[in-house]
């Protein structure tokens, strides 16, 4: 089944138009893909699908569906309860671990002091982190090394039980045990998430996903099975990029 599908998807800022008629199914509980050289769109890609792509001044044109239905019939909090997005550099809030944890679920009206520590338990050990921070759970967020703060991001964005996690290069900042953590919570949690993660990293693209989309120039031009991809791809561009000849 498609989580998401986008039916020709252009995409702007202002005038300037960056992506160009996309055509995309998004495969529910996958790991996705998006590869490309750096400014050919795939944050601008990846902000579309939970439409906040808005808040950084763009807009899309074209069809978007999230479950069968127009995601713009959707209301923004809905949207953004049910389609999560991690960024690049890990933004806990300045709270303790458990705050940052527990503040959305509060927003949405858990009360119950039992569920809220349940919750907290549960997704830092979904995230892999539990057992390195269960002592000083009420210390600063702030405190934690990078690849634990990523981890924590990821942890409090599964705290609204969202449908689909999207991740933006979410191990760029980190070292190989920190990236080798995420992947391996990442492969996990699609058993029960959709996940679409953007990448610089080849390798970490071909490790992890199910599906891997290329872009270039705001252009779909490959988007298959990872092994068909890497392995075969029908575009000479995709196995020029595959092969380093792009940056
Ligand atoms: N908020 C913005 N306002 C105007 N132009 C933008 C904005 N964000 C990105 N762009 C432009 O849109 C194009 C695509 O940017 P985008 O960030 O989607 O690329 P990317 O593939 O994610 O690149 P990278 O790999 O470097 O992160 C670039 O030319 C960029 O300069
Ligand atoms: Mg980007």
């Amino acid at each position: 089944m498609n989580v998401l599908e986008l039916n020709n998807l252009d995409a702007y800022y202002g005038d300037r138009k960056i992506l160009y008629g996309i055509n995309m199914s998004i495969k529910k509980n996958a790991i996705t893909a998006i590869i490309g050289p750096s400014g050919c769109g795939k944050s601008t890609l990846l902000l579309g699908l939970n439409s906040m792509l808005e808040e950084y001044g763009g807009r899309t044109e074209g069809q978007i569906l999230f479950k069968g239905k127009e995601l713009s019939s959707y209301q923004k909090e809905e949207i953004r309860r049910q389609i999560g997005i991690v960024f690049q550099k890990p933004s806990p809030f300045p709270l303790s671990i458990y705050k940052n944890l527990t503040y959305a679920p509060i927003y949405y009206g858990i009360k119950d002091k039992g569920k809220l520590k349940e919750i907290v338990e549960t997704k830092l050990n979904v995230a892999g982190l539990y057992e390195e921070v269960k002592h000083n759970l009420h210390a600063s967020a702030l405190k934690l090394s990078g690849g634990q703060q990523q981890r924590l991001c990821i942890a409090r964005a599964l705290t609204v039980e969202p449908e689909v996690l999207l991740l933006d290069e979410p191990c760029s900042a980190l070292d190989i045990k920190n990236t080798a953590n995420i992947e391996q919570m990442l492969k996990k949690l699609a058993q029960d998430y959709t996940i679409v993660i953007v990448t610089h990293n080849l390798a970490q693209a071909k490790r992890i996903s199910n599906y891997t989309a290329f872009l270039l120039d705001g252009q779909l031009i490959e988007y298959d099975t990872t092994a068909k991809v890497f392995s075969a791809p029908n575009d000479r561009r995709t196995k020029e990029y595959i092969e380093g000849i792009y940056g």
